[in-house]
């Protein structure tokens, strides 16, 4: 077969993802080649209804269906696995050949595989693919990164495959070796903080103030017809009204509260403590995880600890209820500031050169953090391409400002109550640090000065200081750094 009649694009992995994606990409007028080592997969590919695309089980046949240069995506686990493939694939691929891992494997991964491929002549981009089984086949959003011109070889199918708003396309070239990773690692940061924050308002929703299931369905609808329109909130709204056949109870009622996690999220609050750059709504999202999964532990002390008694009157009720959308919508507009403040770090840090405005715009559709607030931060960094954090820009601002003794409001109730509400309180006190001119940080120099020698500086001075801070031998030394 001539080079021209062969398949433009080839994909390994033939999971739910894989076959998706691959649905997709013939659906766009692309012909595509699949491989897995499980036979069946290749099978239920070849029984699809599409001319334009080929199951293989044999890896050579496969990468001999291909169009040179030779295009192929992995979407395999993320891990070893990643590694075995490409090693697979290398005896296979000629220079020039370009790799795709659309897996949530680390950036850190990705760098490496990126430096070794692009030294022996290959092409290799990191990219991350966000929308869950059903974007990848209506179009998710993309996020790429690795070599320019390994980019410009496929765009034309990711420009078409990826999920579209308002005629844009959800991809976006993030930057060089690790970026599309990195940015896809963050978007899953943010992804654990608001999946946190809709799990407090439940919580507030159930046990502040005794609303049913059918109620909580409705505050999440009503929400996410305004200014907090989004996918988490859309599956929410729908969670709470899907019942099995013949049940009274929701299904949720049912499900153990014991979350699971893959790590993406761990790895985003990992890469910012690294950093030094806090993102702390992330942080208590990945440890409350960690937190339920101790069952055992938590039911125990729950037969020692009471909840406090603090009931509302049923005005208060109402006023409470009313601060807990503005309450909401400051800390889901936190997390994603955070997330894009570790993203003009790690920019600087890694040399990505990353474009903030472009991220936000590529998330606007496909991905699971996709929301209407999107369009702000997209505005907020247009305006200023180069803001180091969106509670600068003046009209999110202008937003917050509204929603702050909404949100004290929210914490300090709960708190009374007894609700946990880590992550709106990790919103709160970001925020109250965030806003202050002086932290009471001037004591933690002079406690590691007092017991470990480490210095201090001083206002209005230059240099470092150690103090002998024994009060019968009081001295101050300075140290020449
Ligand atoms: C996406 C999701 C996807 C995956 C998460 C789940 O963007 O489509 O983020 O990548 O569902 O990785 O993550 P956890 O298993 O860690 O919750």
């Amino acid at each position: 077969m001539d080079n021209k009649n062969k398949n433009a694009i080839g994909m390994i992995g033939l999971g739910t993802m894989g076959s998706n994606l691959l649905e997709n990409i013939a659906e766009h007028g692309f012909s595509g080649s699949g491989y897995d080592i499980d036979t069946n997969k290749v099978d239920a590919l070849n029984k699809l209804d599409s001319e334009k695309i080929t199951g293989f089980s044999d890896m050579g046949d496969f990468i001999e269906s291909l169009k040179s240069p030779k295009i192929v995506m992995l979407l395999v686990p993320a891990g070893e696995i990643v590694d075995t493939v490409i090693d697979q694939l290398k005896k296979h691929l000629e220079k020039g050949d370009l790799i795709i891992d659309g897996g949530n494997s680390h950036f850190t991964d990705t760098e490496r595989r990126y430096k070794a491929l692009e030294q022996k002549g290959f092409h290799f981009i990191g990219m991350g693919v966000s929308g869950g089984e059903e974007g990848a086949r209506k179009g998710p959003s993309l996020m790429p990164g690795g070599a320019k011109e390994a980019y410009k070889q496929v765009e034309p199918i990711l420009k078409k495959i990826a999920a579209q708003v308002e005629g844009d396309p959800m991809v976006a070239y993030m930057g060089d070796r690790s970026a599309g990773h990195f940015v896809k690692m963050v978007h899953n940061g943010i992804e654990y903080a608001i999946m946190q924050l809709i799990s407090e308002t439940y919580e507030i929703l159930k046990s502040g103030l005794n609303y049913t299931d059918s109620q909580i369905h409705d505050v999440f609808k009503k929400w996410n017809e305004g200014r907090l329109e989004s996918y988490l909130l859309d599956i929410t709204r729908d969670i709470f009204a899907y019942r099995k056949e013949g049940e009274d109870t929701i299904l949720l009622e049912t499900i153990r509260d014991q979350a699971k996690a893959k790590g993406t999220g761990k790895w985003t609050s990992q890469a910012a403590m690294d950093l030094h750059l806090p993102v702390p709504i992330i942080d208590i999202a990945v440890a409350m995880r960690d937190l339920s999964t101790f069952k055992k532990l938590r039911t125990n002390a729950s037969q020692v600890y009471s909840t406090p008694k603090h009931i509302m009157k049923s005005e208060d009720q109402k006023a409470f209820f009313s601060a807990l959308e503005p309450a909401f919508y400051f800390a889901m507009v936190s997390a994603y500031a955070q997330g894009m403040h570790l993203f003009s770090r790690a920019s600087q840090e890694f040399d990505y050169n990353l474009n903030l405005k472009l991220i936000a715009n590529i998330w606007r559709g496909g991905c699971i953090i996709r929301s209407k607030f999107l369009k702000n931060i997209y505005a907020a960094y247009q305006k200023k391409p180069d803001l180091t954090h969106l509670f600068l820009d003046g009209s999110i601002q202008n937003n917050l400002q509204e929603c702050i003794p909404a949100v004290r409001k929210v914490v300090s109730r709960t708190a009374l109550q007894g609700i946990a509400t880590p992550a709106f309180s990790a919103a709160l006190n970001y925020f109250d640090n965030f806003r202050s001119e002086s932290m009471p940080t001037n004591l933690i120099q002079a406690q590691r000065d007092y017991f470990g020698s480490h210095t201090y500086e001083l206002k209005g001075k230059k240099g470092v200081f150690h103090s002998k801070w024994v009060m019968e031998n009081k001295e101050e030394i300075e140290e020449k750094s």
